[in-house]
């Protein structure tokens, strides 16, 4: 898919306050700094459209993106990171799980997750959890860079046997990434293409 335009709509926290145009929109979510705002940048070939930074916590609200002004990406905070203030540490912030609670125009959820890493317990327990509120995802291995391509076959099928133990009956649609090399971003917008035609 060729993207023609891409421009940012509106950040918040209140899910009421998001677009309200019936467009279909995809969500990018996993821990912080797992890389996904630097995806969206990649997958729209604009550098700074989503604010990026080598520190965790960046993102902190619900950021809509509309692209070819048909359907929507959206960027949001990151989940997992220790540092923030008592008052705010929940595991999931209330804001994020009523987005993908309450969300109408959401048709899939790209979990993010670093490719280097083994499956971490806070990931398998958001799946789990929209696995329980049936929203469709995809998983996305990032920063693909980083390690061999030996490697990162042989961490896709330890997470696929991690998903396995956890009561799923098979791998969902997955995807590789590198942002800063720019792979996986054809994959990636073709099936956005396909579920976007229905
Ligand atoms: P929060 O907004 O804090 O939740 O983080 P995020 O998931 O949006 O991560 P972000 O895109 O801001 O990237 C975090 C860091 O990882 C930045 O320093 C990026 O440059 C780096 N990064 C992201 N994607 C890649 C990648 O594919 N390869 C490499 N090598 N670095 C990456
Ligand atoms: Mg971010």
């Amino acid at each position: 898919m060729k993207i023609n335009t891409a421009e940012f709509v509106i950040s918040n926290s209140d899910v009421s306050k998001c677009p309200k145009e019936p467009l279909p929109e995809y969500a990018f979510i996993g821990r912080s700094n797992v890389g996904k705002s630097s995806l969206i940048n990649m997958l729209t070939g604009r550098n700074s459209l989503a604010k990026t930074s080598g520190r965790p916590g960046k993102t902190q609200l619900i950021n809509h993106f509309k692209i070819n002004d048909n359907w929507f990406l959206v960027d949001l905070p990151g989940y997992g990171y220790a540092r923030v203030s008592k008052s705010t540490k929940q595991t999931f912030q209330s804001f994020i799980t009523e987005y993908f609670e309450k969300r109408e125009q959401l048709v899939c959820a790209f979990v993010l997750v670093d490719v280097r890493h083994e499956a971490q317990k806070i990931d398998i327990e958001f799946i789990n959890y929209l696995g329980t509120i049936e929203v469709p995802f995809c998983i996305i291995f990032t920063k693909a860079d980083k390690i061999s391509r030996g490697k990162i076959d042989q961490h896709v099928a330890a997470y696929r046997k991690a998903l396995l133990a956890n009561n799923w009956e098979e791998m969902p649609q997955y995807f590789v990434t590198s942002s800063s090399e720019g792979t996986g971003r054809d994959t990636v917008l073709n099936y956005i293409e396909e579920v976007n035609q229905g």
